[in-house]
């Protein structure tokens, strides 16, 4: 047993939809999350900016003393795996992108895969690398969806709203083309916009959610470790975010379905 706290983090709300899937599936699981809100979004940044800032979100959470870290962010996943499994030595460290392309391989029934993802994601290649391992045979069809994260990152949430309903439908129409079986959202803040992507796509395409898919990895390795936490206890659960903590509070309290209010606070890393 391991009651140290899980390092979560993404450059702002998406990984949100890895907490709420962790709370839900270990409750007992203690976590640090950390919004880097004051850099998001990373999508649009290079490769080098999103390793130095990776980096940097690694050191912040050993400082906290965590027992594993969670990236719940595609972009930095796809770009960053090596530089902070280096920075974390001993430190397990989950990505969300295995699990996802894992995900999309068991429910496809065509081989025909879509992925939303940032710029910096889809030019990675990482989704096609990681599917492609899994299921030499499958197609997958990757778009790169950059106006998403700042209408999240401002609330704009609501699939009634149109320029979020325009953009969404934009970006899924390549994948209606190539008609795809199974969408993965390749960034962890879409999840939070499912509605509108829902009716984008209709409803008979099967959405994958890659915070959501990456707990069930982190579990594992923490089992295997033997570093779940203690099951007769309640975790401590704490936010941090480098930007306005007003705004991220607000935000994360309406997504997660609980005041995060008194659990957040502002840092500079
Ligand atoms: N939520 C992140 C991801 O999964 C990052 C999005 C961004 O900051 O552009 O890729």
């Amino acid at each position: 047993m391991d009651t140290r706290p899980i390092g979560i983090f993404d450059s702002g709300l998406g990984g949100l939809t890895a907490v709420r899937a962790l709370v839900r599936a270990a409750p007992q699981e203690s976590f640090v999350y950390l919004g880097d809100t004051k850099n998001a979004p990373y999508g649009d940044r290079t490769k080098e900016q999103i390793q130095a800032l990776s980096r940097q979100n690694v050191r912040f959470l050993q400082s906290r003393d965590v027992k594993a870290l969670l990236v719940a962010c595609n972009t930095s996943t796809a770009n960053a795996m090596d530089v902070m499994r280096s920075q974390a030595g001993d430190l397990p460290v989950v990505g969300v992108i295995e699990p996802a392309a894992a995900a999309a391989v068991s429910v496809t029934e065509t081989g025909r895969i879509g992925v939303l993802a940032t710029a910096a994601t889809v030019a990675s290649g990482a989704y096609e690398a990681a599917v492609g391992r899994l299921a030499p045979a499958a197609a997958v069809r990757a778009v790169a969806c950059p106006g998403l994260v700042p209408l999240v990152e401002s609330g704009r949430t609501d699939a009634e709203d149109p320029e979020l309903a325009e953009a969404v439908k934009t970006y899924c129409a390549p994948l209606l083309a190539a008609g795809v079986d199974t969408v993965v959202l390749g960034c962890t803040h879409y999840p939070i916009i499912r509605p509108a992507i829902r009716r984008a796509l209709g409803p008979d395409i099967a959405l994958i959610d890659s915070g959501a898919a990456s707990v069930g990895a982190l579990l594992k390795e923490l089992e295997e470790r033997d570093a779940l936490g203690d099951e007769r206890a309640a975790g401590r659960r704490q936010f941090v975010c480098t930007g306005g903590a007003e705004r991220f509070a607000r935000l994360g309290s309406a997504f997660l379905g609980w005041d995060i209010r008194p659990a957040t606070e502002q840092a500079s890393l």
